[in-house]
């Protein structure tokens, strides 16, 4: 009984820390986002052949198409999907990260 008392106290925080990646894979994404997504987007994510990444010009897009747009990416577009390196909550946190401009 005890056991379970003590699992469902930390069951909330445990669900949080599992929507963030773990702190060496965010380091692993951040070169990812800088290298590769900057390809595109500009080294510092201010938009070339793709759009700017930066907050300003991301922050009155709804997140839920930005994840998706990372991980399926734009159809007709130079936008590839990225679902096969990233996870949903992994995109989740790169729009998180972009919105914050702490790329
Ligand atoms: C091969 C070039 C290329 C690469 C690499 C690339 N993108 Fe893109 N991306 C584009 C283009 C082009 C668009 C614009 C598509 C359009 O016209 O709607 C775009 C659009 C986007 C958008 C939507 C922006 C908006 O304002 O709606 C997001 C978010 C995005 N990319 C994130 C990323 C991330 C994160 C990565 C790296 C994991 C990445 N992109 C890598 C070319 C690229």
């Amino acid at each position: 009984m005890k056991l379970i008392v003590a699992l469902l106290l930390i069951m909330p925080a445990g669900l949080a820390l599992a929507a963030e990646p773990s702190e060496a894979r965010q380091k692993e994404i951040s070169h990812l986002v800088r290298q590769d997504c900057g390809s595109c987007h500009g080294m510092s994510l201010a938009g070339g052949l793709g759009l700017p990444l930066r907050p300003e010009a991301l922050h009155d897009k709804p997140k839920e198409s930005l994840v998706a747009t990372i991980l399926y990416g734009r159809p007709g577009t130079a936008m590839p999907p990225w679902n096969p390196f990233l996870t949903e909550s992994e995109a989740e946190w790169i729009v998180e990260m972009l919105l914050k401009g702490q790329f």
